[in-house]
């Protein structure tokens, strides 16, 4: 019975001499692309499982998932405006700081906005406005444009809501 060799096992080359150096053995294109997955894989565990990625507030929503998500009213005062209506697209968000705060106005429909703290209740990343969501750039939270609810991923709890009005063709805090 023929054997056939396998593409899988055929080494990308054998030995690579370089001058002055010792020839070098290079890995088989199976152990390659394994040990590319198993690199990929300690990368992804150690973003999600590590310390606080670089950037971003240390520790901060990490705890026991009973914070965050709550009110957000303290984080801007009453009275402060937000964004422009029109600047806000139905279906969107866009990203503002107030008062150093940074937050996220939303109109998940035309006319009916909502805003919420930016500070993910992860690792405390800055989360973006996404395709019809929010999302957290660092370990791929989604939140809800309407509600600020977890939609996906690590996030233990909800954006901090700061409730808002929309008055003279602006949003502004209450
Ligand atoms: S900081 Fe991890 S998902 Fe946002």
């Amino acid at each position: 019975m023929n054997v056939l060799p396998s593409h899988d096992d055929t080494p990308l080359a054998t030995h690579v001499t370089q001058p002055g150096t010792q020839p070098v053995s290079l890995p088989t294109r199976r152990v390659v692309l394994s040990g590319t997955g198993a690199g990929a894989m300690a990368l992804l565990l150690a973003a999600c499982g590590g310390g606080a990625p670089s950037g971003t507030q240390d520790g901060q929503g990490s705890g026991d998932g009973s914070d965050g998500g709550g009110d957000g009213s303290q984080l801007v005062g009453p009275g402060q405006v937000l964004a422009g209506a029109d600047d806000v697209p139905v279906g969107g968000a866009l990203a503002v700081t107030v008062d150093g705060e940074q937050l996220l106005v939303t109109q998940p429909e035309e006319g009916t906005f909502a805003a919420f703290s930016a500070i993910c209740t992860h690792q405390g990343c800055t989360v973006a406005p996404g395709d019809g969501e929010l999302v957290c750039p660092c370990h791929a939270s989604r939140y809800d444009l309407a509600t600020g609810a977890v939609l996906g991923g690590p996030a233990p709890s909800p954006l901090p809501e700061v409730p808002v009005t929309v008055d003279g063709g602006e949003v502004t805090s209450t």
